[in-house]
Parts: structure tokens; C-alpha cells; sequence
């Protein structure tokens, strides 16, 4: 339809900032030059450009910072620029009605700082090239700090790390930092994510290094620690003596899209468990630490993820069950299986849906599960984590007609609506003692209004300040790997069924048994 030229001016899409200043209240980043490598890709498309217009449009970056895009295409510093125009503006007429109005302003200071390298990663002449860029832009701003970004396929985080390496662009100077960020698949299982940070160790300091996981971009990830120990309340109850168990769900709709190539040799386990699941895993049960300094977070949250008890052979099949999607409904739209996805081998036996029950080892948590559930093509789209605290005796209502007790469960809810909520049980108003489960919530949105970004913003800010709090550190990702290898090994040895489940369900019946055994139940998604 064309554009009424009488509507109002269009809303910015959702990923763009509605008020720049709730990003603010934080003093601009130093100078630098953010280098990305595959800036002809999605994911600067979708998320690193439109969150770098947010931290421009939130006045956050320096006069001094830069753009280097590389990528394969054929292009030159003009070209780029109308490509990332045509992408931001493409936000603000295509979709959401939520959001700002494009901020001209913002938008032309930082077109003029985009420039173009064009270039094969695996030829040094593209490694010289950058290294020119850098120097220019060091005479014309002062500006020597360069952020290098892996927006590539994790096939190529080797060889280009040894490239900017050989080119000497990882060393720093006094006034001078050089960071890498690194973004996920960080390896496909422990040896080659070791293997992987001793070639990174090598040229660089764990220091430089921002190995990126989008889900501690989100609020709510990072409110976890804000909930957990700026109040006097729930610390105390947080400990095996109240809970009874915690739930971690990051249930999607969505299929595989366009991603099979991908997707076929990861599986849902790989994608979203070593490192997501337990990032939230890590938020809920990790120790205080003594400090919120970066080292002090990551060796606490590296200390739960290893606490994680190993799973034995047997347990790595009993404990864990994976399922694929098979033609369903959802909303009255048919949709196909997995195995008919464009991309995937019509026998494949990728995992679309994973679910685990774990333990961890220490004082706080034994003996309380951990169950994990992740999935594509469920009935909803949902992250949360649901903590389940023990039930209260029953004998004082034991001569009334309650059938029982609503548990009371704190959940913390991810997406798609930030906020908290706590169940309990009340008296049903009336002359007979009947109990009724109720809810207090606390919704984000009614309290500091929607806040439209990408998640990207924190981490990249994160990265200019040299703040590496969020970001894992190479400790964090090889526990992460080491806890679900047994289970990789299982299912590489033929072990575990891949059951199938209708697309637009709950995900596979044998994931229901695995807490029906423990007397339990997963929530409900919808
Ligand atoms: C990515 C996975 O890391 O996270 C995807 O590769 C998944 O398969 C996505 O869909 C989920 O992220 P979010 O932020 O949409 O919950």
C-alpha cells in the first residue's frame, strides 16, 4: 500500500531506542573504531547497526568513533552508507507503531563515521587495509582504539583472530585499546571451545576478549542479581531448605528459518544450553559476589556452572530428552515438520527441543533439580525462570475442604513480558475456608515504560568502557561445554531417542515424564 502523506510520521521499529534516554545517565564511551567483520550480514543489520543509531542517538559515543564494515561485497564507503540508510529507515516505514521518530541528527552523525573495507578474510592485503583505515583514523580523531566484532561464521573466529594477530592489531598501547568480541558458536563442544581460547589466549589477553551471549543484553537477565541481592527478602528463602525445585524455559515458536545449515550440525542442546540456559542458570544460583567487578561476577558464576553435578552415562540419557518437530498446527496455520524445512535431510536427527534435569553440587542447591527446557515450534514464546519454594505443612487445613496448597512459585519472566511475579494462595471470600491461588506481578513496562532496544546496546557500551562483566569469560564457556558433554557423547554414541512432537504443542510427551517421575510438572506454556 502506499505511504498516506497525510499519517502521521511513522514509529521507529521496536528495536530502535523510543527515548534515548533510558539509555543514558552513562558518560560517552571513549574514542575508537568499531571494526565489523561481515557487515554485509544479518545480524549488522538486524541488531549491531540499529544499536550502534541508539548509542548515538543517547549521545553515548565519542566524537572520534568510527566504522570500518567488511565484508566479501563489492562496495565502498558510499555504498555502505546507503545500505545501512536504507536498513534504518527501512524500520522506520515497514513495521512497529510503537517507538520514536527517526533522529535525523543521530542518523547523519553516523553515517558520516561509516566506512567500507572490501575484502576476503582469509587474504592479509584485507588485514592490511583495515590496519591503513585504523591509521587514518587514528591521525584525523587521536584515535587508535579499534573494537574488532566476529559477526561472521564461527568457521572463520580462527583464522581471522591469527590474522589480525599477524598484522599486529591486537596490541595495545598506553591510551590505545584493542578488543575482540566474539560471537556465539563458541565452539560445538569442550575441545574445540578450549582449543578455540588457547588460540585466542595466544595473541590476546582474557582481558580483550568479549565472548558475547545476547542474553545477559536483556534487562531482566541482568535484573536477576539487582532482584537477588539489593533485596532483604529472597536470599534468605534462596537455599534447598525452601525451594523445592527451579524451572528454566526458553520455548520459542519460531521454526528454523532460513538457518538450517546451521542449525542442522548445533540442534537445540548446543544453541541454547551451554551457553543461555545457563547464563540464567548461573544468574539464579550463582553465590553473592564479594564485588560487582567483572572478575568477581564471572568467577562466581564459573563456580556454579561447575558445580553442575556430571552426568553419568546412564544419567545423560535418563535425565535429558530431545525431540524434533513434526508437521502441526499454531494459530490455524499449518506447519511443516522439521525434516521438511528447506536445508534439512529428510532423516535428520538434529534436537529442535531439549530438556534436562540437573543438580548442583554445592551447599545452596543439593538435592534441588534444576529442570531445563528449551524449544522450537512450541505453542509459545516464552523465557522464564520459575522458582519453586516448599510447600507449607498442610495440617492446619487438614479438617477443611482444601483439596491443597498453590505452591508458591517466584517467577522471573524474560520475554516476551519483563517483570516478576510471586504465587500464593488466599482465602476465598465466603463463610467456608476455601483457598485460592493468586498472583502479584510486577510487569517492567508499568513501571519504567517499554523499553525498545536491541540488547545490544548495554554489551556494545560494555565493550567501549572495557567493562567485561556480561560477557563470558573463557572459564565460564568451557563449563558450560564441559556439564552437557556427557550428553553430546551419549547421543553421538546413537544413545537417547529424538522423539518427535507436533509442531504448536508443548514439546514431546517424555519430556512431561521426566518430572512426572520426580512427582512434578512442568508450567504450563500458555
Ligand atoms: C540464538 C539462537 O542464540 O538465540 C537462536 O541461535 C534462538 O536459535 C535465539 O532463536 C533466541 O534468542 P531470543 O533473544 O530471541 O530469545
Amino acid at each position: 500500500m502506499p505511504a498516506d502523506p497525510a499519517a502521521p510520521v511513522p514509529a521507529l521499529d521496536s528495536l530502535l531506542a523510543a527515548d534515548p534516554a533510558t539509555l543514558s545517565g552513562a558518560t560517552p564511551a571513549p574514542p575508537a573504531t568499531l571494526v565489523i567483520f561481515g557487515a554485509g550480514g544479518d545480524l549488522t543489520k538486524r541488531l549491531l547497526m540499529p544499536a550502534i543509531y541508539n548509542l548515538a542517538a543517547a549521545k553515548l559515543l565519542d566524537d572520534g568513533f568510527l566504522v570500518i564494515g567488511v565484508d566479501r561485497l563489492d562496495g565502498d564507503d558510499e555504498w555502505f552508507r546507503v545500505r545501512q540508510t536504507e536498513t534504518i529507515t527501512s524500520f522506520v516505514s515497514d513495521r512497529s507503531t510503537r517507538g520514536a521518530t527517526m533522529d535525523e541528527a543521530a542518523w547523519a552523525w553516523l553515517r558520516q563515521r561509516l566506512t567500507y573495507v572490501q575484502g576476503d578474510l582469509q587474504d592479509p592485503r584485507t588485514y592490511q587495509a583495515i590496519n591503513w583505515r585504523l591509521n587514518d583514523g587514528a591521525q584525523a580523531h587521536g584515535n587508535g582504539s579499534a573494537v574488532f566484532y566476529l559477526a561472521i561464521a564461527d568457521r572463520f573466529f580462527g583464522p581471522v583472530i591469527d590474522h589480525l594477530a599477524a598484522e599486529q592489531l591486537l596490541r595495545e598501547a598506553p591510551d590505545m585499546f584493542r578488543r575482540l568480541v566474539i560471537e556465539k558458536p563458541f565452539g560445538h563442544d569442550l575441545v574445540s571451545a578450549h582449543a578455540l581460547n588457547r588460540r585466542i589466549l595466544k595473541v590476546m589477553d582474557e582481558r580483550q576478549v568479549f565472548r558475547i551471549d545476547h542474553f545477559l543484553g536483556k534487562e531482566t537477565v541482568q535484573n536477576i542479581m539487582a532482584l537477588r541481592f539489593s533485596n532483604g527478602i529472597f536470599e534468605p528463602l534462596w537455599q534447598r531448605d525452601h525451594i523445592d525445585h527451579v524451572q528454566i524455559t526458553a520455548a520459542e515458536t519460531v521454526g528454523v528459518e532460513s538457518r538450517a545449515r546451521f542449525y542442522e550440525v548445533t540442534g537445540a542442546l548446543r544453541d541454547m544450553v551451554p551457553n543461555h540456559l545457563f547464563q540464567l542458570l548461573a544468574m539464579t544460583a550463582m553465590e553473592p559476589p564479594n564485588s560487582f567487578s567483572a572478575d568477581a561476577v564471572r568467577t562466581e558464576k564459573a563456580k556454579v556452572i561447575d558445580a553442575i553435578h556430571p552426568l553419568t552415562e546412564a544419567q545423560a540419557v535418563e535425565s535429558v530428552v530431545r525431540g524434533q518437530y513434526a508437521p502441526g498446527r499454531l494459530h490455524d496455520q499449518a506447519l511443516r515438520g522439521y525434516r521438511e524445512e528447506p536445508g534439512v535431510a529428510a532423516d535428520s536427527a538434529t534436537e529442535t527441543y531439549v530438556a534436562l534435569k540437573l543438580f548442583i553440587d554445592n551447599w545452596r542447591w543439593a538435592g534441588v533439580p534444576f529442570y531445563l527446557r528449551t524449544g522450537k515450534r512450541l505453542n509459545t514464546r516464552k523465557t522464564e525462570i520459575a522458582i519453586q519454594f516448599k510447600q507449607a505443612p498442610y495440617a492446619l487445613f487438614r479438617d477443611t475442604p482444601v483439596a491443597g496448597l498453590t505452591p508458591n512459585i517466584l517467577t522471573l519472566h524474560i520475554q516476551p513480558h519483563e517483570g516478576a511475579s510471586l504465587q500464593f494462595s488466599a482465602k476465598v471470600p465466603g463463610p467456608v475456608v476455601h483457598l485460592g491461588g493468586v498472583e502479584m506481578q510486577f510487569r517492567y513496562a508499568d513501571y519504567f515504560g517499554a523499553s525498545n532496544n536491541t540488547g545490544y546496546e548495554t554489551l556494545l557500551y560494555d565493550v567501549f568502557i572495557g567493562d567485561n562483566t556480561l560477557f563470558q569469560r573463557a572459564d565460564n564457556i568451557e563449563a558450560g561445554w564441559r556439564a552437557v558433554q556427557p550428553v553430546l557423547d551419549a547421543w553421538a554414541a546413537g544413545r537417547g531417542e529424538v522423539h518427535p512432537y507436533p509442531a504448536g504443542t508443548a514439546g514431546p510427551l517424555p519430556a512431561e515424564r521426566l518430572l512426572a517421575r520426580d512427582g512434578r510438572h512442568w508450567r504450563t506454556l500458555t
